[in-house]
C-alpha cells in the first residue's frame, strides 16, 4: 500500500484563555494520498483554520497541540521553527481568504514572486522572473507579461487571489492548503477560482486541503470531505457518500443551507437555526444538540462516540439514519 502524503492522528488543538482552556480541535483523524483533495467544511468557529494552522505549525502563542501529523512519513507536529520554515516554504503552502494579508502592497507582483524562487530555489533573477511569468500564465492571468510589473492594488480581488495561488504553487509544494480562498469574492469569480484549482490539481498533481463553510463548493473538486462542528469530526468520508447520501443531521443541515442559484427570487434559503455553541461552555453530550432536529434524550447526556466505518468513513451521532443503517 502506498504511504499517505498526510496522516493525521488524534490531532488536538487547545488554547489557554483568561476564561479557561478552549479545545478548538478535538481528536481529528484523517489521511490524504498524493494528488487527492480533502474538503474541510463547517460553520464559522468549527476549528477548520486551527486544523490548518496546526498542520503548518502556525498556531497562536497561547495554542498547544497533541497527537500526530505525519507528512511524507515524517512527524512534523512540534518540529523546531527552522525545520518547519523549510517545509512551509518548499513542501506545504497555504492560501488565505484575504490575499492582501500575504502580499506586500509596496512591491510589484513580479518582484514578490521572483523573490520566493531566488530565496528557496536559488534561481537567478532572470530565471525567477521567467518562471514567475509562466506561473501567472498557469493561473490564467490575462496579459501576464504586462501585469507582472504591476502592484497588488492594481489587481481586482479575483486576480489578486490568482496571484496568491501562483505564489503558493511556485515552489511546487506537495500539499496546498486553501483556507476559504473565495469567500471574499463574488459568486462568478468564486466559480472561476474553483475551476482553476481543479485544473491546477490535475496539471501539477498537487494534494489540496480545501477549507470552506460551504458544502456546495467542495462537491466538484474534493475526493473526501471532513465535516467539523465545535472542533470535532461529525462526519468524514468520500465526497459522494457525504454529499449524495448524507446520514449525519449536521451534514444534512449544511446541505439544506447551500444557496441555490436557481432559487426563484425571494425564496427563503434553508439555514440551520441558531448558532454554534461557545467552546468554553459546551453542553454535556452532543455539541449540536440544541440545533438538531433529530436530538434525543441520550444526545443531551452522552457525547456521540466517533465511529470508524467501512470505506474509511467516520461518523459521530446517536441517531440512526433510517435508509442508511447508520453508515
Ligand atoms: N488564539 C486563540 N485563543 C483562544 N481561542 C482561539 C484562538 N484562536 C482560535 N480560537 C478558538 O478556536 C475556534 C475555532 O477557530 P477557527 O479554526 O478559526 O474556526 P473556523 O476556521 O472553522 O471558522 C474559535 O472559535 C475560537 O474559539
Ligand atoms: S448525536 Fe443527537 S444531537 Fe448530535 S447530531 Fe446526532 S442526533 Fe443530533
Ligand atoms: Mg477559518
Amino acid at each position: 500500500m502506498t504511504q499517505p502524503l498526510l496522516q493525521i492522528k488524534d490531532l488536538q488543538v487547545k488554547f489557554k484563555t483568561e476564561d479557561g482552556m478552549v479545545t478548538a480541535v478535538n481528536n481529528l483523524n484523517f489521511s490524504l494520498n498524493q494528488g487527492e483533495t480533502l474538503g474541510i467544511v463547517g460553520e464559522s468557529g468549527s476549528g477548520k483554520s486551527q486544523t490548518a494552522f496546526a498542520i503548518m505549525g502556525l498556531l497562536a502563542k497561547n495554542g498547544q497541540t497533541s497527537g500526530s501529523v505525519q507528512f511524507n512519513g515524517k512527524e512534523i507536529l512540534g518540529l523546531p521553527e527552522k525545520a518547519l520554515n523549510q517545509i512551509r516554504a518548499e513542501q506545504i503552502a497555504m492560501i488565505f481568504q484575504d490575499p492582501m494579508t500575504s502580499l506586500n502592497p509596496y512591491l510589484r507582483v513580479g518582484e514578490q514572486l521572483a523573490e520566493v524562487l531566488m530565496l528557496h530555489k536559488g534561481m537567478s533573477k532572470t530565471d525567477a522572473w521567467a518562471e514567475s511569468l509562466k506561473m501567472l500564465d498557469a493561473v490564467k492571468i490575462p496579459e501576464a507579461a504586462k501585469r507582472i510589473k504591476m502592484y497588488p492594488h492594481e489587481f481586482s480581488g479575483g486576480m489578486r487571489q490568482r496571484v496568491m495561488i501562483a505564489m503558493a504553487l511556485l515552489c511546487r509544494p506537495k500539499l496546498l492548503i486553501a483556507d476559504e480562498p473565495t469567500t471574499a469574492l463574488d459568486v462568478t469569480v468564486q466559480a472561476q477560482i474553483m475551476a482553476l484549482l481543479n485544473d491546477l490539481k490535475r496539471d501539477f498533481n498537487t494534494t489540496i486541503i480545501m477549507i470552506t463553510h460551504d458544502l456546495g463548493v467542495v462537491a466538484g473538486i474534493c475526493d473526501r470531505v471532513l465535516v467539523m462542528y465545535a472542533g470535532r469530526t461529525m462526519a468524514y468520508g468520500p465526497t459522494d457518500e457525504i454529499f449524495y447520501h448524507p446520514t449525519h443531521p449536521y451534514t444534512m443541515g449544511l446541505l439544506g443551507a447551500v444557496p441555490r442559484l436557481d432559487a426563484p427570487d425571494g425564496e427563503e434559503l434553508a439555514t440551520i437555526k441558531g448558532n454554534p455553541p461557545n467552546l468554553l461552555r459546551l453542553p454535556t453530550g452532543c455539541p449540536f444538540q440544541e440545533r438538531c432536529d433529530k436530538a434525543m434524550d441520550i444526545c443531551r447526556q452522552e457525547p456521540p462516540e466517533l465511529k470508524f466505518l467501512p470505506k474509511e468513513r467516520q461518523r459521530a451521532c446517536h441517531w440512526e439514519h433510517p435508509y442508511h443503517s447508520n453508515v
